[in-house]
């Protein structure tokens, strides 16, 4: 049997010295070794460890299908299109984007869905979701096997729980923040010994104070970058929503979530849910770069708010009185700006060929700016 991921990655530093972030990340989340924190559990709901927004109510799948479903319409209806979403938990999303899109003659027909999840356990509960929803449904280790052709991507969540890297400004120079073992055996933050070259940072922040904190995270932009170059090549478009900033800017965001609270990111890997707040500009920078336009990021209440997010909270209010109060609860949780409606941003990328998709405001110009218009 192997040993708990906290020991692997002890014994890995003792073996080889610090690691960084990014490793820290693959090793606690996920390392192949089949125990890491999404390869072992189911996360979500009161019992696990955070709640996405699809946990938190029906009306914010609905909205992204019916967004989904008007795309379709936009991209020509093209009789295939993969409809895509890496990271998708326990299906959730997908199946409210499903029953959406069966009312929309024709759109269902012409569907595959294709999910990239790296996780045994969530792809078995993805399967028990979706299954009885959809015909072909295809499971991917990474973007990169999707087959050729147009496709709707969605992704909530999915771009925080990539791999990043911090540097930190010392005493005039900028180094990369690794973990190594304090003499007791516990893990702790460390400094490489080399600085890394200044051209690495970007000019706005070489004047940043003693101790600031620059985060960089290329498995993202490499994703970006992917989804970039299938839209510019195939077409369609990708909705991504993910709390966010738009860059660049210091600061540290990388942190643990277990049992609903933040914790210490050192101190259970294996154990806590590991995440950062995603870099808009840089992901938008990386898919422009490949040929897509990029659009927003909006707040999350602005996207589902300019959608009808309480025109579909009131119709379920109706048919459900029952229900009335929950719905409620839910509608605020998923808009509100001290819940989640203004922490989560919305941003999408397109083909070129696409006009602004709603609700993003339209450019005077139609060029696309990277991590433009931000709210
Ligand atoms: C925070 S959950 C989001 C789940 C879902 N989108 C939702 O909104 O409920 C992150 C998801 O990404 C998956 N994941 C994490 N790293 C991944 C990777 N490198 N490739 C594919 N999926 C990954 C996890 O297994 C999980 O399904």
């Amino acid at each position: 049997m192997n040993a708990p991921v906290a020991d692997r990655i002890r014994a890995r530093i003792a073996q080889q010295g610090s690691i960084g972030i990014d490793d820290y990340m693959r090793l606690a989340l996920g390392d192949g070794s089949g125990d890491g924190y999404y390869a072992t559990r189911d996360p979500f709901g009161a019992s696990g460890d955070f709640i996405t927004a699809p946990e938190v109510s029906q009306l914010f799948g609905e909205i992204v299908g019916a967004w989904c479903a008007h795309m379709w319409a936009e991209m020509g209806r093209p009789s295939s299109v993969l409809l895509v979403e890496p990271g998708p938990g326990r299906g959730t999303l997908m199946a409210d984007i499903l029953r959406v899109a069966r009312l929309v003659p024709g759109f269902l027909e012409a569907a595959t869905v294709h999910l990239v999840e790296t996780s045994p356990a969530l792809r078995q509960r993805q399967r028990d979701t979706l299954a009885p929803l959809a015909a072909g449904i295809f499971w991917h280790e990474s973007l990169s096997t999707l087959p050729d052709g147009p496709m709707l991507l969605v992704a909530n969540e999915f771009f925080d729980a990539l791999p990043l890297r911090q540097v930190q400004h010392r005493g005039g120079g900028w180094f990369e923040r690794r973990i190594s073992l304090s003499p007791q055996g516990a893990l702790q933050w460390t400094l490489a010994p080399d600085p890394v070259a200044e051209s690495d940072i970007p000019p706005a922040l070489r004047g940043s104070p003693d101790g600031a904190i620059l985060e960089t995270a290329p498995e993202r932009e490499a994703a970006a970058r992917e989804v970039g170059a299938r839209l510019a090549r195939f077409g369609g478009c990708a909705l991504i929503i993910d709390y966010g900033f738009s860059g660049p800017a210091t600061g540290d965001t990388f942190q643990a979530l277990k049992a609903h609270a933040y914790a210490d990111p050192l101190a259970d890997p294996g154990q806590a849910d590991l995440t950062s707040h995603v870099d808009f500009t840089a992901l938008a920078a990386a898919a422009t770069a490949a040929g897509a336009s990029a659009w927003g990021p909006i707040s999350q209440a602005a996207f589902l708010s300019e959608l009808g997010i309480a025109m579909r909270a009131r119709k379920l209010m109706t048919a459900r009185p029952d229900k009335a109060g929950e719905i409620e609860l839910a509608l605020a949780r998923l808009v509100s700006p001290d819940q989640m409606g203004a922490l989560f941003k919305v941003a999408c990328l397109t083909a070129p060929n696409l006009g602004a998709p709603p609700p993003f405001p339209p450019r005077s110009g139609g060029e696309s700016v990277p991590g433009g218009n931000a709210d």
